[in-house]
């Protein structure tokens, strides 16, 4: 703790929401004095944040210099040392790779499309080198390379296991002194000049501030006191699995819309589909078969191999990333995430309890 956390005021905020956002939320906040309560509908971790895949790549997420790009970087920068920090302060090891990240191309198209994103991303500070297919035949052998054309390495994409992460952020808070909520589902948040009144089944109680990290959930809070919030939507995703030896796919492997990434206990992933049908979260056959053919295209050994997990995840979709206050300085969002939650998930703790601080001391 520095002596900056220890001069600031010590109020109180609710944070709802205990994926990602909302847990790294109330961790950092609690470091910097806030008394904070936790809420979670079900258990912490257990939505999007459980599902994601990993991958922190700015390299295959971003196209084009944004907002949305310039947070992305810098959250990228900020990945290695919450890591180290987390794992300090929970005492829990976190499988985090430095991997990079390999970008396939099969035809002309592909390819010409690769090298345009990579000239784009080049102006925004996103490095990447082009990769013959003779070396990725030397380097990734087991990569298929009938009819490669060539490849793009990025060499500061990474991955990290999100469900370690999540119980290591459990840990860290508790160890903040967090309380957490587990099971409470927030009906109604009140906000007024001088407080956020927050509604949970039988229990009412007034904060300071209130923070709505509720994912996909986050508009269905009912809020009084201010605006109508932002749309919030699920974006179901499909992932499948299988089994591997460890080691055997050192990097993040990407082809058109797909990606293989390898946790270091062996599991293969391969994601992932984007599918707008609301909160459904059924597995479908179809998506299997087209994320295993997906899968098998890359790595033809794979082929004759059932995916050992298959899961589905529902995405905070938004009209765009929230993350400040909300017309008042009792209430802040952190949600409409989408696909970079797990990689904006430094970033936007830091800049809420921030924020949070900062207007709050200056009364
Ligand atoms: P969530 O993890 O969904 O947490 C929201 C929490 O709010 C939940 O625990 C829920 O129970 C709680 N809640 C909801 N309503 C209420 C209420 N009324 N009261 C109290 N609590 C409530 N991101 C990446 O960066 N890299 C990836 O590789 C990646 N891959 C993905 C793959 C898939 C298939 C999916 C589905 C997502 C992926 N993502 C990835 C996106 C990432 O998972 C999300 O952006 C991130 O987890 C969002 O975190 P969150 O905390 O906002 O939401
Ligand atoms: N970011 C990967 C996904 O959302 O599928």
């Amino acid at each position: 703790m520095t002596q900056a956390y220890a001069i600031e005021r010590t109020g109180s905020v609710a944070v709802i929401g205990g994926g990602i956002i909302g847990a790294s939320v109330a961790w950092r906040l609690a470091q910097r004095n806030w008394r904070v309560t936790l809420f979670d509908k079900g258990s912490l971790g257990g939505e999007a944040s459980w599902a994601a895949a990993g991958m922190l790549s700015p390299g295959g997420e971003i196209e084009a210099p944004s907002d949305f790009a310039s947070l992305a970087t810098e959250s990228r920068r900020l990945y290695s040392a919450f890591i180290s920090e987390l794992e300090e302060v929970s005492g829990l090891a976190i499988d985090y790779q430095e991997c990079g990240a390999l970008d396939l191309a099969y035809s002309r198209l592909e390819w010409e499309a690769l090298e345009a994103r990579a000239a784009r991303q080049a102006e925004i500070g996103i490095p990447s080198k082009q990769v013959a297919p003779h070396r990725v035949a030397m380097f990734w052998p087991r990569i298929r390379t009938e009819g490669l054309v060539g490849a793009f390495f990025y060499p500061d994409d990474a991955t990290v296991n999100a469900r370690e992460v999540m119980v290591a952020l459990g840990a860290a808070c508790r160890k903040t002194g967090v309380s957490i909520l587990q099971d409470c589902p927030v009906q109604t948040i009140q906000i007024s000049d001088k407080e956020a009144t927050i509604k949970s089944g039988p229990r009412e109680e007034s904060f300071e501030a209130a923070v709505i990290a509720a994912g996909a959930w986050s508009n269905a809070i009912a809020v009084k006191g201010v605006p109508a919030l932002p749309p919030a939507e699920p974006v179901k995703g499909h992932l499948i699995g299988y089994q591997q030896p460890e080691q055997s796919c050192h990097t993040v492997v990407r082809h058109g819309q797909g990606y293989l990434l390898q946790r270091a206990n062996g599991l293969l992933i391969c994601g992932a589909s984007i599918e707008h049908v609301g909160f459904d979260r059924e597995i479908r056959p179809e998506m299997v078969t087209w994320l295993a053919e997906q899968a098998q295209f890359v790595f033809p050994h794979l082929r004759g191999t059932a995916p050992s997990d298959v899961w589905t995840g529902l995405r905070p979709g938004s009209d765009a990333l929230h993350v400040g206050s909300w017309h008042s300085n009792r209430l802040y969002l952190a949600y409409g995430h989408y696909r970079n939650g797990i990689l904006l998930a430094p970033l936007t703790a830091d800049r809420i309890a921030s924020e949070i601080t900062a207007s709050l001391q200056r009364q």
